[in-house]
């Protein structure tokens, strides 16, 4: 079984796709960090962003292996290093190389070959799992986006600052070769920004069971 969540920077689909997750017992799986694992290790091994075959080059060199919503690249736990403000300022160009997203969408698929798994990005619900048994698309208001991040406490920027770079990513996240975000003609779409995160998941869990 596969639940598909698509939706832009801070919409709530990482927090909603847990949730359900723990509540159906299944596993939870967020594409993201893989793109930002890579983007990590690129600024640490100083790959320019925009030089697509040193980044293609070093996503097949790396062992990545995610266990337990836990990103490890060879044998480290990167996930507490995913949030900076380096990895956001970057991570939307480095996932916008095409030969890079087609090995992250194979170690993606191999996850959940064995195993019940909501998982969520930007193109679960189009490229990566079409036929996924359910699909939503979570939405926020650029405000409503911006102040999730800020209370996040991971960043160093001010609120109009974290404004301009996520409205900056999703425009870019929208606008790529493969993998865009879009709306599947198939997703239940849901604009988070007046909601909780208890009453998202009550309407996705509705539909499910
Ligand atoms: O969900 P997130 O903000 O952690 O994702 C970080 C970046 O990774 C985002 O700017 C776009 C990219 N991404 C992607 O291209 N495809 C996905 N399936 C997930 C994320």
């Amino acid at each position: 079984m596969v639940i598909a969540i698509d939706g832009p920077a801070g919409s709530g689909k990482s927090t909603v796709a847990k949730r359900i997750a723990g509540i159906l017992g299944y596993a939870f799986l967020n594409s993201g960090s893989f793109y930002r694992g890579i983007t990590l290790l690129a600024l640490r091994n100083a790959i320019n962003p925009t030089d697509e075959q040193a980044l293609t080059a070093l996503a097949k060199s790396l062992s990545i292996e995610y266990a337990h919503s836990c990103l490890v690249i060879n044998g480290e736990d990167v996930e507490d290093k995913l949030h900076s403000d380096a990895v956001d300022a970057q991570v939307s160009a480095v996932s916008a190389v095409v030969p890079l997203r087609r090995i992250v969408n194979e170690k993606i698929r191999a996850v959940t070959e064995s195993q019940n798994v909501v998982c969520e990005g930007r193109d679960m619900t189009t490229t990566v799992f079409p036929d996924a048994d359910y699909k939503f698309y979570l939405d926020a208001s650029i405000d409503v986006q911006a102040t999730r991040r800020y209370q996040q406490g991971v960043s160093n920027l001010t609120l109009e600052e974290i404004k301009e770079t996520i409205r900056a990513r999703d425009e870019s996240d929208k606008n790529k070769a493969e993998g865009s975000l879009k709306i599947a003609s198939d997703a239940t779409y849901i604009d988070t920004s007046g909601l909780t995160v208890d009453k998202v998941c009550a309407i996705i869990i509705d539909l499910i069971i």
